[in-house]
């Protein structure tokens, strides 16, 4: 029996913190060890050039980086195909022809596309490339034919529109070739946690995130400048749980939900005060930051055994690219020299 499969991808732009680990990597892993799922996972420097066009260098440097974090949690080569976007040729073709099959409009009221579009003030001038990504983005689903696509939530608008293009495909060039994928989306207070200073995101350009590559001591000096609760100021007031960082973080990563309750009420009560609290999910956190810090460091005693790995698993994505390329040129009628020599 051929398993379903399960693709997804990560901009290299830096490396990845503990919002991409809680949101989406520890899932994959998962879904990886089940053994119900052929997983691919995929860097997307194609998608990362699309608002970095002039700083190939950081696109380059995270490509490492990200495979770093990967095998540092847990995803494993011998089971999920990792990959780089750029190396699959057939996706720039792919995504020519969906191209046509989308409306300027369309892509307009891609909210997503929207949002950022706003966060990264392009102003007048966003790029053509970053307007069209989700265009791209169906082609890296489709290409595959994958049929789960876990992502964050703010990812769904681009399953939708690659339902759509899948529809249109399908459609235009009388064929079923192409498969309608389907999003899965984190569990609940997974999908986005907030970063260290309170703000609703984890960002890098914020510079509010906790990496998967930050050492002990830059752990615990993040931690001790957590948001809490402005109002407590003495360890006997009374303080606030909710909005409060310390709290959320525990609330998912203390497998002790007794003993986060616990502190709840003392904490609301008065008489718990921060470092105490903040000492607490240091330990927490290195419980589980810890090993993925110590593989992660292992494996970037070989940089070139990671190249290798992304190549090996570039040439292996690039069969299975191929192969539903032929099919694709075949429904659009573009084969006109099959069987020539
Ligand atoms: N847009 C995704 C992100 O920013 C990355 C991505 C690119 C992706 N291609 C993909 C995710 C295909 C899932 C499937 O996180």
């Amino acid at each position: 029996m051929t398993k379903e499969i399960y693709l997804t991808g990560d901009r290299p732009t830096g490396k990845l913190h503990i919002g991409h680990y809680v949101g989406s990597l520890k899932n994959r892993v998962v879904m990886q060890n089940s053994g119900d799922y052929d997983p691919f996972v995929m860097i997307a420097d194609t998608q990362a050039f699309t608002d970095n066009a002039r700083d190939p260098k950081k696109i380059r440097d995270s490509l490492t980086e990200v495979a770093l974090d990967y095998l540092a949690v847990g995803l494993d080569p011998k089971k999920t195909t990792i990959f780089v976007q750029s190396q699959i040729k057939g996706l720039f073709e792919l995504t020519s022809y969906y191209m046509n099959l989308v409306t300027v409009a369309r892509l307009q009221r891609n909210p997503t596309v929207k949002a950022e579009i706003q966060q990264k003030s392009f102003g007048e001038s966003i790029p053509a490339g970053f307007f069209t990504y989700p265009v791209s983005q169906a082609a890296d689903i489709t290409i595959f034919r994958a049929k789960k696509v876990p992502v964050g939530d703010d990812q769904e608008p681009m399953i939708e529109q690659t339902r759509e293009l899948v529809r249109s495909f399908n459609n235009a060039y009388h064929t079923d070739i192409l498969v309608e994928p389907e999003g899965v989306f984190p569990e609940k207070g997974l999908g986005r946690i907030p970063g260290i200073d309170g703000d609703a995101k984890m960002s890098k350009s914020l510079g509010n995130a906790i990496y998967l590559s930050d050492d002990a001591d830059t752990v615990a000096a993040k931690v001790k400048q957590m948001y809490t609760d402005p109002k407590h100021v003495a360890v006997d007031d009374p303080g606030h749980v909710e909005g409060n960082v310390v709290f959320t973080y525990l609330d998912i990563f203390d497998p002790d939900t007794k003993q986060v309750a616990d502190l709840k009420a003392q904490y609301t009560h008065g008489g718990l005060g921060d470092m105490k609290l903040k000492k607490y999910l240091i330990e927490v956190l290195e419980s589980e930051l810890k090993p993925i810090r110590e593989r992660r460091i292992a494996f970037a005693q070989d940089i070139p055994a990671i190249l290798q790995m992304l190549k090996d698993g570039s040439d292996h994505a690039n069969e299975i690219a191929e192969a539903t390329m032929k099919e694709i040129r075949q429904a659009i009628g573009v084969n006109y020299f099959a069987g020539l020599k």
